[in-house]
């Protein structure tokens, strides 16, 4: 056996990658996500894609060592999913589908953050580190904390649901996990959209996102920051304030070497890691010895990566 495949399950997208043993990408591949009827669909798409693709490069079901795959959503440790909002699933096992529908392939899940922080500990922004721990800024946020080149998934499937530790009092809308004031509703793509639109009816400060009106988006945010408008600045640092508080919280409770962000809010680049770095250096007063900020190296790719390696291990 030589080759394995990752598997990267979005809520818009599945993204695919045969991988050698050695971590070689060989091919990669995306399906689209079908979320209606409660997913029931995704695990049969992505079943129908692993054959096809199988018989297209002429590879023996023998030859592949397993599947790993990377959910958005918390998974228990022996793969099960109470609910996944992103995708519609409740009360699910999808590693134990999977494997039934590859007839026996071995296949090995785990929360999808979790999984692209292994990816880039192997691979990516967090090479030559044992200890990191990864956030993803996307549509959501996630988290991925890796200690000893593992994954701490926790006892219930929660260790790394970073996105979700309260860091908000005054917010009054309720997040999609059903808590109010978390951490995404501050720092992930949609919730800095949502931040700039509240900003802008708040006050009438004159702004460059004001001609975006309540299309703005992140990235909009993000650039008019870096070309100095006062009212983006006051967006970012009020996203770099909180991620650098939770990070600061994470730097006492694991210490890893390094903190790696990624997801699409990360290709602000160094702009944002400095915001952040600020606030996490602000908050960490004890020690200047500590975990070092970076950017993810593997854009959409640690899903894919982090999920062969899961079942290399
Ligand atoms: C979910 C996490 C997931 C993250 C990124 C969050 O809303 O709770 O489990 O890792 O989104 O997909
Ligand atoms: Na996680
Ligand atoms: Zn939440």
């Amino acid at each position: 056996k030589k080759k394995c495949i990752g598997v990267d399950i979005g809520g818009t997208s599945v993204k695919l990658g045969l991988f050698e043993k050695d971590g070689t990408l060989i091919f990669k591949w995306e399906v689209p996500t079908r979320k209606e009827e409660g997913g029931r669909y995704i695990l049969e798409d992505v079943a129908d894609s692993i054959r096809r693709v199988l018989i297209e490069k002429e590879i023996h079901k023998d030859e592949i060592v397993g599947a790993g795959m990377g959910v958005p959503g918390p998974v228990m440790p022996d793969g099960y999913v109470e609910v996944c909002v992103n995708l519609g699933w409740h009360d699910l096992n999808p590693q134990k589908v999977l494997s039934d529908l590859l007839d026996g392939i071995p296949v090995k899940s785990g929360n999808d953050a979790n999984v692209a922080a292994l990816g880039e500990m192997w691979q990516g922004g967090g090479m030559g580190y044992t200890d990191i721990v990864m956030v993803t800024l996307g549509t959501g946020v996630g988290g991925g904390v890796i200690i000893d080149e593992k994954i701490i998934a926790g006892k219930h499937g929660l260790a790394g649901e970073i996105g979700h530790i309260h860091v908000r009092d005054e917010e009054t809308e309720h997040c999609n996990c059903g808590g109010v004031g978390c951490l995404e509703q501050v720092a992930s793509a949609t919730g800095i959209a949502r931040e700039a639109r509240r900003k802008m009816k708040a006050t009438d400060t004159p702004s460059a996102l004001r001609k975006f009106g309540d299309d703005v988006t992140a990235k909009d945010v993000l650039d008019e920051a870096k070309n100095g408008d006062d009212l983006a600045l006051e967006v970012v640092e009020t996203v770099g304030r909180y991620l650098g508080l939770v990070l600061a919280q994470l730097a006492m409770t694991v210490d890893p070497q390094m903190f790696v962000i990624g997801g699409g809010v990360s290709k602000a680049g160094q702009f944002l890691i400095d915001v952040i770095d600020k606030y996490y250096r602000h908050y960490t007063p004890i020690s200047e010895n500590k975990a070092v900020i970076g950017l993810a190296k593997l854009g959409n790719d640690a899903g894919i990566y982090g999920a062969a390696r899961l079942v290399l291990d």
